[in-house]
């Protein structure tokens, strides 16, 4: 595990990916795999792979490849799987009610334990059998309950004042779909979450696609 401090952002961004195909495999009763095969599925160079999974430990046997549950339980405990997270959602509009309401992240025990906003149309209602609570009473409930990550759904205007009050209380972690650079002390982290992003990007291919073909046309 003392190697995990040195390994590159890329490496870690793609262990999610190495993980569900691996669950997909163990699920289908899958014991072994080789690195070319999981190449062949995942789409990155057996290469890569051994890579990959190297920078962790000595994980493939040479000839026997992958025990494909061995190293589904390696990267869960990499990547933090094995333990359960409580969580809170500010901001309970589009995107924070969608989160509520997608119960695959208490599977992966990401427990979501209350959701706030300020608007009084949605103080009081539930997600799921979660009430929405008032932003006043997040300060009690930061003291009550130990929350691992705030969820922030809350306009960008409001963003980085919602997350010096959760910071302030103890939270270290955020997880946030606002589109702005948070301001935080060194030892909170910041997910962003920015489909927009990803959309951008994928305009980007899109025009570059069409370029290419205009281009091959012309010859
Ligand atoms: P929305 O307007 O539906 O919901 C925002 C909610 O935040 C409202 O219910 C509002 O009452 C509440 N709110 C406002 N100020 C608050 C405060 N100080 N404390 C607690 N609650 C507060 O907006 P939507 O569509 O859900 O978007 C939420 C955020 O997510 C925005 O910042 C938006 O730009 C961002 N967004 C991000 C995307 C992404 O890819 N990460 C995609 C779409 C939106």
């Amino acid at each position: 595990m003392e190697k995990k401090r040195s390994i590159s952002m890329a490496v870690i961004k793609r262990l999610p990916k190495y993980y569900r195909y691996l669950r997909e495999l163990d699920k289908n009763d899958v014991d072994r795999i080789s690195s070319k095969e999981l190449s062949e599925k995942i789409g990155f160079t057996a290469s890569q792979i051994r890579q990959d999974l190297n920078c962790f430990g000595d994980f493939g046997q040479q000839g026997y490849g992958y025990n494909v549950k061995d190293l589904l339980y390696q990267i869960s405990v990499i990547l933090g799987l094995n333990k359960a997270y409580n969580t809170v959602i500010i901001g309970a509009g589009n995107i924070g009610q969608a989160i509520a309401n997608y119960t695959t992240f208490d599977k992966m025990s990401f427990n979501l334990k209350g959701i706030f906003d300020l608007n009084v149309k949605l103080i009081g209602l539930k997600i799921r059998d979660i009430e929405i609570k008032d932003m006043d009473e997040l300060e009690g409930f930061l003291q009550e309950e130990e929350i691992d990550i705030a969820i922030i759904c809350v306009p960008k205007s409001r963003a980085q004042g919602v997350v010096d009050m959760v910071t302030n209380k103890g939270v270290k972690a955020i997880w946030n779909f606002a589109p702005i650079d948070l301001k935080v002390a060194d030892d909170v982290i910041v997910e962003n979450v920015h489909l927009s992003e990803s959309l951008m990007t994928l305009s980007y291919l899109i025009n570059e696609r069409n370029e290419a073909r205009e281009l091959t046309e012309e010859e």
